[in-house]
């Protein structure tokens, strides 16, 4: 069984392939195109297929489009209705169903040889629950945006299939109640919201009493979310203006009111089914402060969180839920990789000194504990949003200023966090609270006292830490390298940021990576085994 998933229609466009209960290959289409979340989430640009990362995920099992048994497509158009009947002031909705109507011809026209009527339209939802279970049992919660006419489900997954509990219906929606709130701060919204989330530490949550009257969970296991003015609470800041305290308790407020209703949709989840794991995903999936919660304070025993949680995460659904599997082998890293002698191939391109030390981790742990900045470029490229050491900047997480170092080489704002990646067998001595292992960087933790001081460039204002654990059976190259620079600093931590500067999107290839070298004051470049030094 050959299925492709496809998602395009609000943003994130992706492409996945699952071919007989194995998954091949999926990817963003934005490492290829090299337009950050692929397009802008309007109507009219809905047409667009992931055309390149669809090509790619097929030439992966030397597949042609003529092959696949089935194409799922995670949007369903005779789901949705008027936008006025949804409540929602969007004059230009109908086109967005027009393009979604004509996604099989589309797709035909992209992938030539695909026959139209193997697309099958997969509901939105659905393929977002599917791309958490991943033919597993067990409790299913999916909060984003919006799907075709709700932004909801809660659901159990069993060996007879989904069975939807309950599903809220727009225009009630917490994914475009933060969107509101994102844009209303000054970023951009559908893209920015994490940014919103790290704003929120800084604040205070003032205005809870206000947002707990018009945004609650409902007994029907959905929830209301009534028009907030939000210039009433803070004023609406322009991009480029400095943020105030008002800004941040603002921030702060949305954040716990979503907590605090995330939470109780999941105790109402948990008394229907009494499951000991909860799996999530849509785009509230990656707030990474609120899963903390729900995993510490919720019901479940176990909370899961899918990587790829936003849109892109529902080409890998729409293709499991087709494919009908048991329950499959998932790690992140399903994008692209490159051989030695391609890499070495564009070094030479390129024209830049390089050597092939003995050890490419021992050469960047020793780079690192000289207070180098390094990238490092290794396997497989990771679907979904976060650099989990494949595509990475690393630094020292010692030298507090190496948080401002790493935001400026990135050129982004100062008051992001960045993240630690730490041995999987330390993690517990230094970092309490949220759950461990976290493979995925989908939760926050609190730094113990006795470390703040000791790592203090991956410690947030609020103390906390979005930590990525290190398992040698799985990242036994980048636990080489943490352990070899632990043996040089005594720290079995490393700081982990993506691999990209400001609203670019990661780098994908080796000609991405070469870009990126040479445009940022990065010291060591470790692509594959080799090793490009800036010189000094
Ligand atoms: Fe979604």
């Amino acid at each position: 069984m050959r299925v492709l998933g496809i998602n395009a229609i609000f943003h994130d466009p992706a492409a996945a392939l699952v071919v007989d209960g194995r998954i091949v290959a999926a990817a963003e289409e934005e490492r290829f195109s090299r337009r950050k979340h692929g397009k802008r989430p309007v109507p009219f640009s809905a047409w667009e297929q992931p055309v390149l990362s669809a090509r790619w995920c097929l030439e992966q099992a030397g597949l042609r489009p003529g092959d696949l048994d089935l194409v799922g497509f995670s949007y369903d158009p005779s789901l949705v209705r008027p936008a006025e009947a949804m409540g929602l002031n969007d004059p230009w909705d109908h086109l967005r169903i027009m393009y979604a109507e004509q996604a099989p011809s589309l797709l035909a026209d992209a992938l030539p040889g695909l026959d139209p009527a193997k697309v099958r339209f997969v509901p939105h939802h659905v393929a977002h629950a599917a791309s958490a279970l991943l033919g597993r049992e067990g409790s299913v919660l999916v909060c984003d945006g919006r799907g075709e006419r709700a932004s909801h489900l809660s659901g159990r997954h069993s060996p007879d299939g989904l069975e939807i509990l309950a599903s809220q219906e727009l225009p009630h929606s917490l994914g475009l109640m933060y969107e509101d709130l994102t844009q209303h701060l000054g970023f951009l919204r559908s893209s920015d919201e994490y940014k919103v989330m790290a704003m929120a530490s800084y604040g205070k949550p003032r205005h809870l009493d206000l947002l707990r009257e018009a945004v609650r969970a409902t007994e029907d296991g959905g929830f209301v979310t009534g028009t907030i003015d939000w210039e009433r609470l803070a004023p609406a800041r322009a991009p480029h203006e400095q943020w105030t305290q008002e800004h941040a308790d603002l921030a702060a407020s949305v954040q716990r009111r979503l907590e605090e209703v995330l939470l109780d949709l999941t105790r109402w989840i948990h008394e229907r089914t009494g499951d000991r794991t909860l799996m999530i995903a849509g785009g509230t999936g990656l707030n990474c402060v609120a899963n903390t919660v729900l995993s510490e304070q919720g019901p479940f025993e176990h909370v899961w969180v899918q990587p790829a949680a936003g849109d892109a995460g529902t080409a890998l659904g729409a293709a499991v839920h087709l494919a009908r599997t048991g329950p499959l082998e998932f790690a992140p890293d399903l994008g692209r990789e490159f051989g030695d002698a391609e890499i070495e191939e564009a070094l030479r391109t390129a024209r830049v000194p390089y050597e092939r030390p003995p050890d490419v981790a021992e050469a960047v742990a020793e780079t690192l504990a000289d207070d180098g900045i390094v990238a490092w470029f290794q396997g497989r490229a990771e679907y979904g949003p976060r650099a989990l050491g494949h595509r990475s900047l690393l630094a020292h997480p010692g030298r507090k200023a190496n948080l401002e170092r790493l935001n400026n080489v990135k050129g982004r704002e100062q008051f992001r966090p960045v993240a630690p990646m730490v041995l999987a067998d330390r993690a517990a001595e230094i970092f309490t609270r949220g759950p461990l292992p976290s493979p995925y960087m989908l939760f926050v933790h609190d730094v113990t006292s006795a470390w703040q001081d000791r790592i203090p460039a991956v410690v947030h204002v609020d103390g906390t830490a979005r930590v990525q654990t290190v398992d040698p059976a799985a990242e036994p190259l980048v636990a080489r390298m943490l352990t070899a620079f632990e043996r040089r600093t005594g720290l079995p931590v490393v700081v982990n940021t993506s691999l990209n500067t400001a609203g670019r999107p990661m780098v994908d290839s080796p000609r991405d990576a070469l870009e990126c070298f040479g445009s940022t004051p990065v010291d060591l470049l470790a692509i594959g085994p080799f090793a490009v030094r800036r010189p000094s």
